[in-house]
């Protein structure tokens, strides 16, 4: 393993009716309070009106900011910033998935920052303090709850960046299976498919001596495996929701791959696509994971790893077999798997075709090679986007 120090204080509050913690949580940090929301669909399922409700309740100043985007832009965070410092608030509450809790993030951040958030979220500017928020969590996908990630996009300059601070920590996170039953189906699915690929992003490490890691990781994969076809045969099921729901969470909240390097290759292209297209994360990881992990066994990059993949989770049948063909079936598994669940397999799949293949390279060039596992050049780059369209 390699040397770690693990930190993680946000309140994790899990399961039925525990939205009600809102009346305790929230009194501990603020009063002049700022719900965070994004298109209308907390309005819909009648959260919106329950958080509201709750929050009458402890005499607190409420104010609001709706409208984030899915794929969360840099103007709805100087927006939301403004409104913190005009307002003098002092607490934050997200009710959303992952776009609207990484857009809070920054919200607070830029609160306590004089200039425009993007000088932090592009790394240009070094920031440590945020105003204290918490989370009430709609859709299992991302990890955002337990994290201190978070990812914006600059549509004027067509970047999308991932950034993160100790103070970007959630100070609790309500997490109730029932707030996630109305999902859309693909959403649901690209969830499943976003917590998979955090788990792959990190199971691709070179670290050794990781076994304890890789058998939780492992487990992660095979129960989502196990539960995704139930949970799409009924959306509203408690029992599948709240599996998924916490595989979300042990999926991006450190607890599974403490001192393990990881790799983190697939993201940085997804998001270099998404920040072109606007295309959903989870669609984007779906198309481009099986690609890259196929790309990397072509190159003989770490074949052990694939075949333990291939063997204890896609249950491959080794018997007669190179490795490198154990290590190949295991990702068709993988690529058949994502594609039974509805999961998109080509970026022909949302119309995107060779036009801007180089300016995606670009865009996800833009701090030279990477990844950890199987370091990237433009040109490898290049091979695995042609490969995914
Ligand atoms: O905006 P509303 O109306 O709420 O609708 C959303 C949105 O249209 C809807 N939705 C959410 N909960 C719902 C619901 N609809 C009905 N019922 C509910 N209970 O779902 C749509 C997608 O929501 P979004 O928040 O965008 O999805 P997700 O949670 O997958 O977040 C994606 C964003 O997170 C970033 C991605 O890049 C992307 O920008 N990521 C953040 C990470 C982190 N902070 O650690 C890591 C990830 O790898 C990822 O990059
Ligand atoms: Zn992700």
């Amino acid at each position: 393993m390699e040397n770690f120090t693990f930190y993680n204080p946000t309140r994790l509050i899990f399961g039925r009716g525990q939205l009600e913690a809102l009346t305790t949580e929230v009194p501990k940090f603020g009063k002049n309070v700022l719900v965070v929301y994004g298109g209308g669909s907390i309005k819909k399922s009648g959260l919106y009106d329950h958080v509201m409700n709750l929050l009458k309740g402890i005499d607190a100043n409420v104010f609001e900011l709706g409208g984030v985007e899915p794929n969360p832009r840099l103007t709805t965070v100087n927006k939301g910033a403004d409104l913190c410092k005009r307002e003098n608030i002092d607490f934050l509450l997200a009710v959303g998935g992952g776009s609207v809790l990484d857009c809070t993030k920054a919200i607070a951040t830029a609160a306590k920052y004089d200039g425009d958030a993007w000088d932090f979220i592009s790394h240009q500017v070094e920031v440590s303090e945020a105003l204290p928020f918490g989370t009430v969590l709609t859709l299992a996908a991302t990890g955002s709850e337990m994290n201190c990630g978070s990812v914006i996009t600059n549509w004027e300059t067509q970047e999308k960046l991932g950034w993160g601070i100790e103070a970007a920590y959630p100070k609790f996170s309500i997490l109730d299976p029932v707030h996630t039953f109305t999902v859309p189906r693909e959403h649901t699915i690209y969830g499943m498919v976003d917590m998979m690929s955090h788990v792959f992003e990190n199971y691709f490490s070179h670290t050794t001596n990781t076994g304890l890691q890789e058998r939780m990781l492992e487990s992660i994969l095979l129960t989502v495996i196990e539960t995704a076809p139930k949970l799409l045969e009924n959306l509203e099921s408690y029992e599948h929701r709240e599996t998924i729901l916490y595989s979300g969470t042990m999926a991006l909240n450190g607890m599974t791959y403490m001192g393990m390097a990881g790799d983190w290759a697939s993201h940085r292209i997804e998001h270099a696509v998404s920040a072109i297209y606007d295309i959903p994360h989870g669609g984007g990881l779906a198309i481009i994971f099986p690609n890259l992990l196929k790309y990397a066994v072509e190159k003989g990059v770490g074949i052990s790893r694939f075949v333990q993949l291939a063997t204890r989770v896609f249950h491959v049948d080794p018997a007669g077999k190179s490795d490198t063909d154990i290590a190949l079936e295991g990702i068709e598994r993988l690529r058949a798997f994502w594609t039974s669940i509805g999961a998109p397999s080509r970026l022909a799949d949302y119309d995107i075709d060779d036009t801007n293949l180089d300016l995606m390279v670009e865009k996800s060039m833009f701090a030279g090679p990477f990844g950890g596992f199987h370091t990237l050049e433009h040109d490898n780059v290049k091979d695995i986007l042609k490969m995914c369209l």
